[in-house]
């Protein structure tokens, strides 16, 4: 079995096998190694120290995601059992949230916000985006060199978001200092007891943040998500206030991190590619196909989680009604049952019908919006920085096994349009 490390992945030693090693530095740098073990051994395995069946086949992923309940927030009597009482706040927030809802009440949800979060809306956004994208490369331009996480991946949805919403543009770094705190706990391993009260303190602000938005709307109604939010309606029924905030901010979480990393990690991966780099140059015009493999290949939701609604057959494994299943999404879309030469990236694969925004009922509300600024980030950034080259020596990823990305990205170029096309 590959593997870059001594010792690593044995298939008898089920502790090697544990999605839990995602909090080992080495396996973050590339954890294709494990979810390729993980699949050699068995697509459904039983993962014991994460209490949870860990899914790493497409089939398997797409029958999780499609049959499985979402209906997966801890109610705040079981966090207190474990122990995990400071976790109360999110469960509350994630009870109104339409990712951890099933059925109609799901429909229910998803259907009013769809109602505010048209195409025409997401449309209307792309000449902002494209003069948002130039005017941050403007900044940077003479100095020749940028860390394309602060200077660029992390304001340009940032600001989008805040546009998106209708909150004002100024806020948007304030904004994205909550969010980063709120990713830290989803879909993540591991909690730094010492940073829960950081923690909690930013969703009590962000929710109050959120409420205050809503009252100024009241007194002068404007534009944006959250006024849309506020009054949409389907067969008379508009979302509570709860509601309204609790999607707001699950749009600002979906909205930033996962947009942020689709650029950063995705121009690391051209980085690494620089023939296919130098193709999507001189051909802009594949930029909708390069994103989406982009998105397979480097998948910026590495997994999502179900419980099973009854006793269900998976694989060849039986699944007792209740158990909670991780579906690895990043480890499906590298399945080479369904993707020929799954670890090449060909910005022009035909068939990418891979699971970046996931499956089914919950596919991904905002993927229009990340799609649009994905291409408009690489087309600015292949049309405007010359040369690129990497400049750090050791890469660093986050401590989140969910919501992968890297901590900088620091690089060089030489300003204007590249030479030779
Ligand atoms: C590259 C960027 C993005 C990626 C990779 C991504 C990924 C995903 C995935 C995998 C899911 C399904 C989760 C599950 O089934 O458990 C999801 C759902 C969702 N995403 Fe995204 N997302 C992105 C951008 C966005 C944006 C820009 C927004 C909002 C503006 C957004 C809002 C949402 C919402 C609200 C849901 C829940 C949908 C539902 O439960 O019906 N996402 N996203």
């Amino acid at each position: 079995m590959a593997s870059s490390f001594p010792g690593a992945f044995k298939v008898a030693d089920d502790e090697s096998l544990s999605l839990l090693r995602m909090i080992e530095p080495q396996v973050l740098a590339d954890p294709h190694l494990l979810y390729r073990a993980l699949r050699d051994h068995e697509p459904v395995h039983w993962d014991p120290y994460m209490h949870a069946w860990v899914v790493t086949t497409y089939p398997e992923a797409v029958t999780v995601l499609t049959q499985y309940s979402a209906d997966r927030t801890p109610l705040p009597a079981y966090l207190d059992r474990l122990g995990l009482s400071f976790m109360k706040p999110f469960s509350e927030v994630m009870l109104k949230q339409m990712m951890f809802m099933d059925g109609s009440k799901h429909s229910r949800l998803r259907g009013i916000c769809s109602a505010a979060f048209t195409p025409r809306r997401v449309e209307a956004l792309r000449a902002e985006i494209a003069s948002i994208a130039d005017e941050l490369i403007d900044k940077f331009m003479a100095s020749g060199r940028m860390d394309m996480i602060v200077d660029f991946a992390n304001p340009l949805p940032a600001i989008v978001t805040a546009k998106l919403l209708g909150v004002p543009v100024e806020d948007h770094r304030q904004l994205h200092a909550w969010v980063l705190d709120l990713a830290e706990v989803l879909g993540n391993f591991q909690h730094h007891p010492a940073r829960v009260g950081e923690i909690v303190r930013s969703l009590e602000d962000l929710r109050s943040y959120v409420a205050a938005r809503m009252e100024e709307q009241r007194r002068h109604p404007g534009g944006g998500l959250i006024h849309s939010l506020m009054t949409a309606e389907i067969d008379s029924q508009r979302l509570s206030d709860d509601e309204v905030i609790a999607n707001t901010i699950i749009t600002l979480i979906g909205g930033h991190e996962t947009t942020t990393n689709l650029i950063a990690s995705g121009f690391l991966t051209l980085l690494r590619h620089p023939d296919n780099m130098n193709h999507l140059r001189r051909h802009p015009e594949i930029v909708a196909s390069a994103v989406e493999e982009l998105l397979r290949f480097e998948s910026p939701v590495q997994h999502t989680a179900r419980i099973a609604p009854a006793d269900m057959k998976l694989g060849d494994k039986t699944i007792r009604k209740g158990s909670r299943v991780v579906a690895v999404l990043a480890a499906a879309n590298r399945d080479p049952n369904r993707f020929s030469d799954p670890d090449r990236l060909d910005l022009l694969r035909a068939d990418n019908r891979h699971l970046a925004f996931g499956w089914a009922a919950h596919f991904c509300f905002g993927a229009p919006l990340a799609r649009i600024e994905g291409q408009i980030a690489f087309n600015t950034l292949l049309r405007r920085l010359s040369n690129p080259a990497l400049l750090e020596t050791r890469l660093e990823w986050r401590e989140n096994a969910g919501l992968r990305g890297l901590t900088r990205l620091n690089i060089s170029f030489e300003p204007g349009p590249a030479q030779g096309i």
